[in-house]
């Protein structure tokens, strides 16, 4: 398959576009705006493959989408500003990408007669005390990150219902693995605790999230891709649930480091106490996660510890001065005593 891939350089399209080159030989085009999230470095080992390229450019500039998507079979859509926090501080560029983005991308499916694959979130379906969303569940987001991915993805089944565009919704659970940026709460934790920096738990730490495998997400990506229902949504949640303060203890563990780096700050706002997805419907595709929680985190903490060629940058860099907005405090640099 020949594939343009926007938001390819982040942290699960890369994944993604590694499995698809590697895995099922398809040809890729990905087209990255290269925001803070967004890496080259991340597509490093593809670049040499043949049939792979590289493309700056945003998704709502309609004419870098036409440049980029020239000879695809198939859109998949991961680009997207992607952490609840920077949403509840600047929420501007969600809108802008993830609702505005996704329409141009649309527009140019549809004027060319290509399949879809939105990459969405289980946030859209708001927080679950008990029980386990379906695709059935209504959308109920609570931040403005998560709002503006639901908006989008009406906005994308808008377009099977209006214009008969092939369009598919894949909403996953929480994502780890190698090369996530470190604003997420387990690249976060891991980096603080290998740095001797105070672990900061929000709240009592007792939020729940459903965490899956990026290779898993990713395959459940292209399982939909290959074998889906237009028009259709498909959840693709992880094996395991865990409290924050669990995950937090585990990352503790597997660095060596001990309870007295933990530090509970004050709550984020609308802060949604738990997810769950089931995913009956995608596993009806033969799609079924691989990775267990326990086995991905040890794998994930040992790939950030050897591989700070690729956060060292990030840590000195824009996420140093995020980190003091948000936290208040300083991070600790190379260099510096534990
Ligand atoms: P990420 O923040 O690591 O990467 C996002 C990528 O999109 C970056 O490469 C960035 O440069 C690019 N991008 C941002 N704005 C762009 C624009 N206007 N035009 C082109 N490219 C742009 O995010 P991620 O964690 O890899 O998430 C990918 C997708 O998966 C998102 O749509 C997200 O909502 C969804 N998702 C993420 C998770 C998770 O746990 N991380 C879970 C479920 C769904
Ligand atoms: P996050 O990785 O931001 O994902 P999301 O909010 O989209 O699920 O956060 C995961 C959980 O970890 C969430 O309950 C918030 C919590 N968290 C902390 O306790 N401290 C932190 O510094 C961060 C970033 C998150």
């Amino acid at each position: 398959m020949r594939l343009l891939v926007c938001g390819g350089a982040g942290f699960i399209g890369s994944a993604f576009a590694r499995q698809r080159v590697r895995e099922h030989g398809d040809e890729i085009v990905v087209l990255d705006k290269l925001t803070y999230a967004g890496r080259e470095e991340n597509l490093r080992d593809l670049r040499a493959e043949p049939g792979f390229s590289f493309r700056r450019g945003a998704i709502e500039d309609a004419a870098a989408v036409a440049e980029a998507i020239a000879g695809a079979d198939a859109v998949v859509n991961f680009a997207a500003e992607t952490h609840v926090d920077r949403s509840i501080a600047e929420p501007d560029a969600f809108v802008d990408t993830n609702g505005r983005g996704t329409y141009v991308l649309l527009e140019a499916a549809r004027e060319r007669g290509l399949r879809h694959v939105q990459v969405s979130t289980d946030e859209v379906y708001g927080s679950i005390e008990e029980g386990t969303f379906t695709e059935e569940s209504p959308l109920a987001p609570s931040s403005p990150y998560s709002a503006s991915k639901a908006g989008a993805d009406l906005l994308v089944s808008s377009y099977f219902h209006t214009f008969g565009t092939e369009t598919l919704i894949v909403r996953g659970s929480n994502n780890y693995g190698p090369y996530q940026y470190p604003e997420k709460l387990i690249p976060l934790m891991v980096l603080n605790a290998l740095a001797g920096d105070p672990l900061p738990v929000y709240g009592d730490g007792m939020n729940v999230r459903n965490w899956i495998y990026v290779e898993d997400f990713a395959r459940a990506i292209g399982t939909v891709l290959e074998r889906g229902e237009p028009g259709e949504v498909y959840n693709a949640g992880g094996p395991d649930e865990c409290p924050n303060l669990e995950v937090v203890h585990a990352i503790l563990r597997h660095t060596g480091r001990d309870e007295s780096l933990i530090e509970f700050v004050t709550d984020r706002p609308g802060h949604d106490r738990r997810y769950s997805l089931s995913s009956e419907k995608v596993r009806g595709l033969g799609w079924e996660p691989r990775v267990r929680f326990d086995e991905g985190l040890e794998r994930t903490v040992a790939w950030y510890r050897d591989n700070a060629w690729w956060w060292e940058p990030i840590r000195s860099g824009e996420y140093r001065e995020y980190y003091e907005r948000q936290y208040g405090r300083v991070l600790r640099v190379k260099g510096d005593r534990t």
